[in-house]
């Protein structure tokens, strides 16, 4: 989106995420690698914890789609994102 359609929103960043239960989660569960990807992961999982604390598999992984990592699997990313909706209280 253009930063001009943002104005008078609040707006998170990555750093906003600071001690967020899925940041936790990915590094409990080795969700990142080189950290490139990273801080898009985290926050569209941060928005998926948010809109479906229940997420089954199959909506974490359409989720998962709109990011791409090149140096683990999903496997790890997957498992992150499902025990850091147990964090926030869903599942
Ligand atoms: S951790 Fe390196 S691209 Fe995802």
């Amino acid at each position: 989106m253009l930063a001009v359609e943002a104005v008078g929103h609040k707006i998170t960043t990555v750093e906003g995420l600071n001690n967020a239960p899925i940041q936790k989660s990915f590094v409990e569960n080795w969700g990142f690698q080189c950290g490139y990807c990273t801080s898009g992961f985290l926050m569209v999982c941060h928005a998926l914890a948010q809109h479906y604390p229940d997420a089954d598999d199959y909506i974490i992984e359409e989720w998962l789609q709109s990011n791409l990592c090149r140096c683990t699997s999903y496997a790890e990313i997957k498992e992150a994102v499902s025990k850091g909706l147990t964090m926030v209280g869903g599942k």
